[in-house]
């Protein structure tokens, strides 16, 4: 199953990295190995360790020739308090001098602030008509915003389409399955989920770590399966350790069977109302 836009499913996180110059070596490092072992997809932001998560796949990409950028996809995000059409534009530009990496592959909106969305929209194209970024989106919209987003887009008469919304899912944050999910289908566009892992929490769900270890698999794979049944979503898990970044690789190629899907209901239950977005 391929998702709009995005050439691969299981992408490399990268938040919290940047925040501790202690651990700068073992991050780069851990950025430079996913590459290596077929990682096509780094999510980051300008926000993360105040540019230095930016600074750090920079450093990691510098090991690799251009070729590695083509076959990689580079995501990153405006904070909202940038989101002006010149701060959409001059924060691009930043990010990418970061990462040394000529072009974004897709441009999101952190978070509503209190730019209009129009403001933000008509940098986007600006960009992309320049050819520094390939695609923009958005993240934590839940759908009235994601609506909203659309509307104001039909309003500068983009020449171009939002391509996906990042929004927390995981097993223990199903609450964008009731209607959110759904509009994102309709509209054609991708979700990548952040935190697939509960932000490491659901590592350590017994349930979960009985299930999973009943079927022949680590509870990351099974976590991670799980958020990639939805069609059209992309999962960003975030490890700087090489084993786990393998383990999680590996379960862009598997698929859950009805049992297991059906036992993982009965402990994380699906939303039958509609709740609040959860945000990390
Ligand atoms: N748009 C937004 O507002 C937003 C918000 C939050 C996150 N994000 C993005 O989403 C990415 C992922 O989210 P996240 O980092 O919050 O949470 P996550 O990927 O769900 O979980 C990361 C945690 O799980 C651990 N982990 C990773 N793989 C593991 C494995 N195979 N076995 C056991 N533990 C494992 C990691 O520790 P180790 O590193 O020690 O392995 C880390 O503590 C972020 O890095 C960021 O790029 C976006």
């Amino acid at each position: 199953m391929t998702t709009p836009f995005f050439q691969t499913r299981l992408g490399l996180g990268t938040w919290p990295m940047g925040e501790d110059a202690h651990s700068e070596a073992e991050e780069v490092s851990a950025i430079a190995s996913a590459i290596q072992m077929g990682y096509q997809l780094i999510d980051t932001a300008e926000m993360y360790g105040s540019g230095q998560a930016e600074n750090l796949i920079g450093k990691a990409l510098k090991n690799f020739g251009n070729s590695a950028r083509d076959d990689l996809q580079i995501v990153s995000k405006v904070l909202p308090s940038n989101a002006s059409t010149k701060g959409t534009i001059t924060a691009c530009e930043r990010s990418i001098k970061r990462m040394g990496c000529e072009y974004l592959d897709c441009y999101l909106l952190h978070w509503q602030g209190s730019y209009p969305y129009e403001a933000t929209l008509e940098g986007f194209i600006k960009l992309q008509e320049r050819g520094l970024i390939r695609s923009y989106g958005i993240s934590n919209f839940d759908a009235p915003d994601v609506n909203d987003w659309l509307v104001a887009e039909r309003n500068v008469g983009s020449p171009y389409q939002t391509v996906c919304n990042q929004v927390y899912y995981a097993l223990n944050a199903r609450g964008i399955e009731y209607n959110l999910i759904p509009l994102l289908q309709e509209k054609g566009m991708a979700f990548m989920a952040y935190s697939p892992l509960g932000a490491g929490a659901l590592m350590r769900n017994p349930k979960l770590i009985a299930l999973a270890k009943e079927a022949g698999l680590t509870p990351a794979q099974v976590a991670l399966a799980w958020v990639l049944r939805q069609p059209h979503a992309v999962a960003i898990p975030k490890t700087v350790h090489p084993e786990r970044l393998r383990e999680n690789l590996s379960a862009a190629n598997l698929v859950l069977d009805d049992a297991l899907l059906k036992a993982l209901d009965q402990i994380f239950a699906p939303p039958i109302q509609k709740k609040p977005l959860m945000v990390i």
